[in-house]
């Protein structure tokens, strides 16, 4: 347990709430999740779900409607076949990741990931006894990783390599090409490819493209959480080699008994013409709250060399205004009313001159984060 760190941001999320309470204004950056409620479709039917009392435990590895489901989002958002049985639903992509780390590593085994990168994955793997093995990322790869670096860290004990793409706290994307080299390489060295895709369906140029278009011998992540809005529905899934799923699935079962059936119920809406239309124009909405807020922190001081193309997210160098960006969040928490995440939480590599902003917000809040800092920079 001493080895799990707590969000660092809760502190100031905690803080950020005592101040609202007593009657400040503060605009809040900091959540990786939009304001915005969750698709009618999905509330609807999440409410017959309830009503017709469809909330008991399914299969471990969720019902096979919302598995056949999954395999049709993607024939028809990438055109490639997936069996649903190399499809685990899980509560959340946490618990997909938990499911894979489970089911890959043997106690010492090391899994090759970004700095910075999403919190809770080196956490993941000390859970299942492994040792996450942070390569630190910048501009020039647009903070992804490449077979290079891959291969330069590359161990005895290396079992896997993860990567998130569009990544967070980045936003960017890895190039396709990079991602079959990487792929290419981890498979020459007998090791698995995990690809967090969670902010597929978020991008803002190119069409997303999975990695399962050329690779079956791999682990996907992905989730309801957010191109479908569910955070707190708790829903996400896995795909896997086909020989990993009897683990998958007695693991599943042991650590969750299932994942929730009202959730299952309402996600099945997610996919409807309906719910994907206001997805659609839910990503119109972010890329303009990215287009707005980018350029106006560059005019403040803020360095962003690689614009993200992906998630919700900006992370910026802040390196003209602190070297510590833990205290200086804290700093503008209190003298600013805005809320943002310090760069310790995604790891170490250059952490104290770096901070996070999660955009998802309307654009008048937005601009009201952008005039407080101004008014506080001068
Ligand atoms: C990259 C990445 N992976 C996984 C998750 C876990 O999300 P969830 O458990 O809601 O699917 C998050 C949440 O922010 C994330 O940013």
């Amino acid at each position: 347990m001493a080895d799990i760190e707590p969000f660092h941001v809760v502190v100031l999320i905690a803080r950020a709430k005592e101040l609202e309470a007593a009657g400040h204004s503060i605009v809040n950056m900091v959540v990786g999740e939009p304001d915005a409620p969750v698709a009618d479709a999905i509330a609807q039917a999440g409410i017959r779900a309830i009503q017709a009392g469809q909330v008991r435990y399914t299969a471990g590895l969720g019902m096979p409607l919302l598995r056949d489901a999954i395999a049709g989002w993607y024939r028809s958002c990438y055109g490639v076949d997936v069996p649903a049985g190399r499809i685990g639903v899980t509560p959340g992509s946490s618990g997909s990741l938990l499911l894979t780390m489970g089911v890959l590593l043997s106690p010492g085994d090391e899994v090759l990931m970004t700095d910075p990168g999403y919190p809770c994955n080196r956490h993941f793997v000390r859970t299942m006894e492994g040792r996450a093995v942070g390569i630190p990322v910048g501009a020039d790869t647009a903070y992804q990783l490449t077979a290079e670096r891959v291969e330069r860290h590359w161990s005895p004990r290396t079992r896997a390599v993860m990567l998130a793409s569009p990544s967070n706290p980045t936003g960017t994307l890895i190039d396709f090409e990079e991602l079959r080299a990487i792929h290419a390489l981890v498979r020459e060295r007998g090791g698995t490819l995990i690809v967090d895709e969670i902010y597929h369906g978020l991008t803002y140029g190119a069409k997303d493209r999975t990695v399962l278009e050329f690779a079956d011998d791999v682990f996907v992540i992905n989730s309801f959480s957010k191109y479908f809005g569910m955070t707190g529905w708790r829903l996400g899934w896995v795909v896997a080699p086909q020989a990993f799923m009897p683990d998958i699935e007695k693991l599943a079962q042991n650590l969750f008994i299932s994942p929730s059936e009202l959730a299952q119920h309402a996600a099945m809406a997610a996919f409807s013409p309906d719910a994907v239309a206001v997805h659609e124009q839910r990503r119109d909405a972010f890329r303009a709250q990215r287009d707005f807020l980018l350029p106006r922190l560059e005019a403040l001081g803020f360095g962003i060399p690689v614009r993200p193309d992906g998630a919700f997210y900006l992370y910026a160098d802040c390196s003209r205004f602190t070297t510590d960006s833990y205290a200086w969040c804290h700093e503008l928490l209190e003298q600013a009313g805005v809320a943002i995440a310090p760069g310790i939480d995604f790891g170490a590599y250059r952490a104290e001159t770096h901070v996070r902003f999660s955009y998802p917000k309307p654009i008048p809040v937005l601009a009201e984060g952008i005039a407080r800092l101004e008014r506080y920079l001068a």
